[in-house]
């Protein structure tokens, strides 16, 4: 036992070797945490590249893929909706565009947006049950069988699903990262019924009007454990963030040209923004009209820390809109904004700051550069 240790720590040290900075780190590491660290590095110990040229399919090279494997794939248009239900995947895009194909896949997320609605990439566990969700919005994950595990997914521009760009449904530790999503009707993403989603570096967006008039959210994250949604650009949506997961971590997103900046859904609790940018709200699409023309409405939701971000040009020509709203939840809940947190913000070219009016018991607004506010000691 004790050699087998030995010759662990003297290959984890060869490898590292190079990186010093990171080997000083792993050093410092105890033995059970080596042995940790080797299994996680060897969950997918025969991994190989899988390279797809167009018009060859995706899909059947993530068919065809065991865990560990990375599918590289060229340049060009697909006329593909890829579902990933393999663990240890990761499909990496050069240029690549994903649009509908002619007929439509079913898979777990047919439907999961609106009957009939599609998405382009559908990463997805077994045995996923839903429900119903809130009237108009994605259905709600009961419960997964098995999650599908450590799925990324960078390098792709995927457009115009009648549902959503991809979903990440009843999956744990997915990383989705540098594409694309345009155009999508309903949801650029949305993560829901998942674990430990990281949605960083992507360029949400929309082009033209929608067949709805407009396109309805950038981002949503309705989880089952922590997500993180970080350096994201979203624009031309009605709302950006969609925050349904308790103890969401969001930062470094830049939301602009949309009605809503991010909504923090009624019994929410500790979701964390933090080092945001807000700015202009309306879109080409449709007019914004209150509550949904601001920044971030905060509607009932309990412990939300909304820290340093940056708020400019929230308004519309109405003039109400505004760049912190938080209130109790008005829409028949009855949830009770408590314990929330607006701290540090800074705010320019509102039409109106902040505006608080909840019954709710320890909210803290302070510290921010603001010039308007309801009650209208708030702003320094
Ligand atoms: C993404 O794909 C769409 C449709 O194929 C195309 O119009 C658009 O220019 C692409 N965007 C980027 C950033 O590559
Ligand atoms: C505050 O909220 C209550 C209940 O939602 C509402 O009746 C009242 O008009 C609001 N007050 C202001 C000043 O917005």
């Amino acid at each position: 036992m004790r050699a087998f240790l030995r010759n662990i720590s003297i290959t984890l040290a060869k490898i590292l070797q190079k990186k010093k900075m990171v080997q000083s780190k792993f050093r410092a590491l105890p033995i059970a945490a080596l042995i940790l660290l080797l299994h996680t590095v060897s969950a997918y110990p025969h991994g190989k590249s899988i390279y797809v040229t167009c018009p060859n399919s995706i899909q059947s090279a993530i068919d065809s893929a065991h865990g560990g494997d990375k599918i590289v794939v060229g340049p060009g248009t697909y006329k593909e909706q890829l579902t990933i239900s393999t663990n240890g995947i990761t499909l990496v895009g050069h240029d690549v565009n994903i649009v509908p194909p002619d007929v439509a896949v079913t898979n777990t997320c047919s439907g999961l947006v609106g009957t009939d609605l599609q998405a382009g990439i559908c990463i997805q566990g077994s045995g996923v049950v839903s429900e119903p969700g809130n009237p108009g919005e994605h259905l709600n994950v009961k419960s997964v069988v098995t999650y599908v595990k450590d799925t990324h997914v960078r390098g792709f521009n995927v457009t115009g699903f009648t549902g959503l760009n991809i979903a990440v449904v009843g999956a744990e530790d997915t990383v989705v990262t540098g594409n694309v999503f345009s155009s999508s009707a309903q949801y650029g993403v949305l993560t829901v019924g998942s674990k430990n989603s990281h949605i960083k570096h992507n360029l949400i967006l929309s082009t033209t009007p929608g067949p709805y008039g407009f396109y309805f959210i950038g981002i949503c994250m309705d989880d089952k454990s922590t997500v993180t949604i970080a350096h994201n650009d979203i624009s031309g949506y009605f709302i950006g963030l969609c925050v349904q997961t308790s103890g969401a971590d969001i930062h470094e997103n830049s939301v602009h040209e949309v009605c809503v900046g991010a909504y923090v859904d009624p019994g929410v609790n500790g979701a964390k923004l933090y080092d945001n940018q807000f700015s202009n709200s309306a879109t080409a699409f449709v007019p914004c009209t209150a509550p949904f023309s601001a920044g971030v409405v905060i509607s009932g939701a309990t412990n939300t820390v909304l820290r340093s971000n940056k708020f400019s040009h929230i308004k519309t020509t109405e003039g109400k809109a505004v760049g912190v709203l938080l209130i109790d939840d008005q829409s028949g809940s009855g949830a009770i904004a408590a314990g929330n947190d607006v701290e540090r913000n800074v705010f320019s070219g509102d039409n109106f700051d902040i505006y608080q009016n909840t019954t709710g018991a320890g909210n803290v607004i302070k510290k921010n550069q603001c010039t308007s506010s309801f009650p209208s000691e708030l702003c320094v």
